[in-house]
């Protein structure tokens, strides 16, 4: 979604990331952010600098994060998943080989951690189901699903997100426009919580979005870089895969390189992943392919992420050489998790008069 195209709140939520950031780097202690992924396969490039880079630049900024693991969430177009284990460890690899420290950030999967799940239930009587049945991020998944019948689990699955947010007392969460309507239920969760349960001293404080700054990077065939589309380059791509990769990406007749993503969707992709792993601009790798053509363009673009992303690759072999060490990083930061989780559901109980 493009500047142009989007709502005044939209603009005014972008517009409030800037002074967040500011508000972050010069009091990190004051903030607590909550993150995370569906388990659904590899992290690409496109995840990397669209808001794993961030993470890791808050993380070492001092500020308290969490990162989510969501596979019920995974469930939601996805029912049997006969290799989530390995997805599932496969993703604690690529967070820490991108930087996640995990002896200060606190990395889980909601499924292991079963006091944040309870707390869904009384979220579920916070909100209504044509409240629900209006969220656009919902109707916009089922559709591009193709599911012929909406699960109840699907259908829920904004206010279980509230409740990976709300169950650790998430004060900022960093997100893409996509997201925006799911933090809208959280904060409306959180607010009528407080007016029913707890109308002297607010219990939860409603979370804020941050915005992802970083402008999405488009898949090789200039759509949105996703797994399904077949059209990324995961993290953990070896250097001749990504060659293949690139090799094969469209790209159209005309000579002469130049960045126009709206008429040129194809070669401006592969213009932004040159200049966002070399930390140019797109206009500057156009003008020094220029007149050399698409495949000089491709070699650019293979040199500038197998350099980019060799640190981390190395360090990503090291880490899934010893998956006993993942699981370790996993179980711990569950734990850490429950501890939490456990808190907030007996003080949600107290508030509720669920005390027999
Ligand atoms: N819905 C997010 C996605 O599809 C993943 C997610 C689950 C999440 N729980 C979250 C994101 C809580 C932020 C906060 O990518």
């Amino acid at each position: 979604m493009s500047a142009a195209t989007m709502t005044r709140s939209q603009l005014a939520i972008q517009r409030r990331a800037g002074v967040l950031d500011t508000e972050v780097r010069q009091d990190p202690a004051a903030f607590r952010i909550l993150t995370g992924d569906r388990p659904t396969g590899a992290l690409h490039v496109g995840h990397y600098f669209g808001s794993l880079q961030n993470r890791v630049r808050l993380q070492n900024a001092g500020v308290d994060m969490l990162v989510v693991i969501a596979d019920y969430q995974a469930m939601t177009d996805r029912i049997v998943q006969p290799d989530l284990a390995d997805v599932v460890v496969g993703l604690v690899a690529d967070y820490l080989a991108v930087g996640i420290d995990p002896s200060t950030s606190v990395i889980f999967a909601h499924s292991q951690v079963a006091s944040l799940n309870q707390l869904v239930l009384p979220f579920l009587s916070l909100v209504s189901v044509a409240e629900i049945g209006r969220n656009p991020t919902v109707k916009e998944e089922t559709a591009a699903a193709g599911l012929a019948t909406v699960t109840g689990l699907m259908f829920t699955y904004p206010v279980h997100q509230a409740a990976d947010i709300l169950f650790c007392h998430a004060n900022l969460v960093p997100v893409g426009l996509d997201q925006l309507p799911h933090l809208e239920i959280t904060r409306t969760i959180a607010r009528r919580f407080n007016e029913r349960y707890s109308p002297g001293e607010p219990y939860f404080a409603p979370p804020e979005a941050l915005l992802s700054a970083a402008p999405l990077l488009p898949g090789t065939d200039g759509q949105k870089m996703s797994k399904s589309r077949n059209n990324s380059i995961p993290l953990r791509a070896s250097a001749d895969e990504t060659a293949r990769l690139l090799t094969k990406a469209r790209t159209d007749s005309e000579r002469v390189i130049s960045y126009e993503p709206g008429t040129r969707p194809e070669i401006a992709s592969l213009l932004s992943l040159t200049a966002l792993c070399r930390d140019c601009t797109p206009e500057e790798v156009a003008d020094e392919v220029g007149k050399a053509g698409a495949a000089a363009l491709k070699a650019a673009a293979i040199e500038a992420v197998n350099e980019r992303f060799a640190p981390v690759r190395a360090r990503r072999r090291e880490l899934a050489a010893d998956p006993g060490y993942l699981r370790a990083v996993l179980a711990a930061g569950n734990e850490r998790a429950t501890a939490i989780a456990d808190g907030t559901l007996r003080a949600v109980r107290e508030l509720m008069h669920q005390r027999y």
